[in-house]
């Protein structure tokens, strides 16, 4: 049995995640924590809000509300949508707690002592009417280039050409719209990424379990040199800047930059769930105290695999303490909505909570899972989910399932038939399954989860031809043995499916296995190779029950009313 740390990105507090969050991080990250479980692993999956910085701030702002409150009111919220798709996580804890706070500064304090952390002047802009320093993002005004009047102070997004704020003709807050700026003095303590750089090459070297997309980011930051970086910011909301137990002089209205705490957040949310469960959280993270034998594994889009692969191991790797380092980290490309940028403002996409009020969450993981954007972007649209759904879901799975359990209950008493001889259709089942099923698992164990679902629809498919050559409704009229075959083999058939949906459409699996009645203990993976025995592995006058249909169709007017509130063309 192995042991598996699984994390996946943590998402924004600021407001609710679309399904490209969902499907590029957090999805596949729970689809593989399941497959892991089910293969007896111990595993442990660990997500949580990454509270703090800027947004963070101005949402609250938005909202009217506190900060902190914000952050209480929308972690609940992004709760309750991750358990309406069914996220097995362990903990989904709060980078603005405790543990997590006591960690950022034990890591800054520890960083310092090995001479990797420095105060630095910098010049930024101040907002006198803000009362505050504004973040590049929040300084706009006219582009010095092509003359766009609403460029950003890091970028023109007319242009494309970087930009200083500094930079900007007639610059104003975007917070307020004051024009009342200023530059002053600020200084911040700068991580000396430098220094560690060869040592997070070599590491990189190393790691020889990544896939393509995660390691071409890798080198490609490695390779354009790294910058040592500012690691604090001048806010209020986010980790104190400290020095032993006491604020840090000049540092008593900063705080540290979201991206130096929130990865930091992985360890303080497993601190959280070892003080909620008695768990041990060293046992996960320190490589002296049993992590050495954990595989670790992260989930990201590709906008994070930096953060992961140099950031985040420029702390630990400078903190020179035992840390366990990720050891596989899968990173996705974009789901996109209709060829565009999913937005709440422009009215263009689903965003969680919503999905969940159109469809229960297992129509939206299978989609999101057969269709991830994994090797490439994918594109969303009503139209492919709505096929997705009706063939895959509907017509294959949910069809299969419900003619042959209710044939069961109508002909055979609702038990599996003892009658019969398997023959040839049943041989050309079993050889499908032997050729199938090592494939499922092989594609999930390589985190190759488009693929994996492929296989797994194939496999649905399989049974349906299986009924098709077979006919147990045929053969009932002359020959009862022979159908009582056919209604054994597609009995067992379900349950096989019912197990192999688990990690994919959790419920659904659920509903199937529970229809059947098949005991928790017989749910897992560990079936053998031998489908002969997969086959008859039902014993001979077990009770079923049809289950309620599994799933509805998408219809056309669905469509329409959705592309209609959610944008997307009917
Ligand atoms: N909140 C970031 C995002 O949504 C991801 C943070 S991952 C972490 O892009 F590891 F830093 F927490
Ligand atoms: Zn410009």
């Amino acid at each position: 049995m192995a042991r598996i740390l699984i994390t996946s990105a943590l998402p924004y507090i600021n407001g609710v995640k679309h399904l490209g969050n969902l499907a590029g991080s957090m999805l596949p990250a729970d689809v593989y924590a399941r497959f892991q479980r089910l293969m007896g692993h111990e595993v442990l999956y660990v997500c949580a809000t990454d509270e703090h910085g800027t947004p963070a701030e101005l949402a609250a702002a938005d909202a009217g509300m506190d900060v902190r409150a914000y952050c209480d009111a929308q972690h609940e919220i992004q709760k309750t949508a991750g358990a309406g798709f069914g996220l097995s996580y362990d903990v989904f804890g709060r980078t603005s707690n405790a543990p997590n706070i006591e960690l950022t500064q034990h890591f800054a304090s520890v960083l310092e002592e090995k001479g990797l952390i420095e105060e630095r002047v910098e010049h930024q802009v101040f907002s006198i009417d803000d009362d505050r320093f504004l973040p590049d993002r929040y300084v706009e005004g006219t582009c010095p280039h092509c003359g766009f009047e609403r460029a950003r102070g890091d970028q023109c997004d007319n242009c494309g050409r970087l930009l200083e704020p500094t930079d900007l003709k007639e610059p104003y807050s975007k917070i307020s719209g004051s024009k009342n700026l200023e530059v002053r003095e600020t200084k911040h303590l700068h991580l000396l990424q430098t220094k560690v750089e060869e040592d997070i090459r070599a590491w990189v070297d190393a790691s020889t379990e990544w896939p393509v997309l995660a390691k071409s980011i890798a080198y490609k930051w490695l390779d354009e040199g790294l910058r040592d970086r500012s690691i604090t910011r001048d806010l209020k909301w986010g980790v104190p800047v400290t020095q032993g137990d006491a604020p840090r002089d000049g540092f008593e209205n900063k705080v540290f930059y979201v991206w130096f705490d929130a990865p930091i957040g992985y360890i303080g949310a497993t601190r959280e769930w070892a003080t909620a469960t008695g768990g041990d959280w060293e046992r996960w993270w320190d490589t002296d105290k049993g992590a050495q034998d954990v595989t670790y594994v992260q989930f990201m889009g590709k906008d994070n695999v930096a953060f992961h692969t140099v950031s985040f191991p420029a702390t630990i790797i400078g903190s020179g303490e035992s840390w366990k380092k990720v050891d596989k980290l899968k990173a996705f490309n974009w789901l996109t909505w209709y060829g565009g940028k999913f937005s709440t403002s422009e009215k263009r996409g689903v965003f969680m909570d919503q999905a969940l009020d159109l469809l229960p969450g297992d129509y939206w993981r299978w989609y999101l899972t057969a269709n991830a954007p994994e090797g490439s972007d994918a594109q969303f649209t009503w139209e492919h989910f709505q096929g997705v759904i009706n063939s895959d879901l509907a017509n294959v799975l949910g069809n299969f399932v419900n003619r042959i359990t209710k044939y069961a209950n109508s002909k055979f008493d609702g038990q599996v038939p003892a009658t019969g001889e398997a023959g040839a259709d049943e041989a050309w089942i079993a050889a499908e399954l032997e050729a199938r099923l090592p494939a499922i698992k092989a594609n999930l164990e390589a985190m190759e989860f488009r693929k994996a679902a492929a296989d797994v629809r194939a496999v649905w498919a399989a049974g349906n031809e299986y009924l098709t050559r077979a006919e147990p409704w045929v053969k009932y009229k002359s020959d009862v043995d022979a159908a009582a075959v056919g209604v054994r083999t597609g009995l067992n058939l379900v349950a096989l499916f019912g197990i192999l949906a688990q990690p994919f459409i959790p419920d659904t699996a659920d509903t199937i296995l529970d229809a059947l009645n098949i005991p928790d203990d017989k749910r897992s993976w560990d079936f053998g190779e031998n489908a002969a025995d997969l086959l008859d592995a039902l014993p001979h006058g077990h009770a079923v029950t049809p289950p309620a249909m599994l799933f509805k169709k998408i219809e056309d007017a669905d469509l329409e009313a959705w592309a209609e509130r959610f944008g997307g063309s009917a």
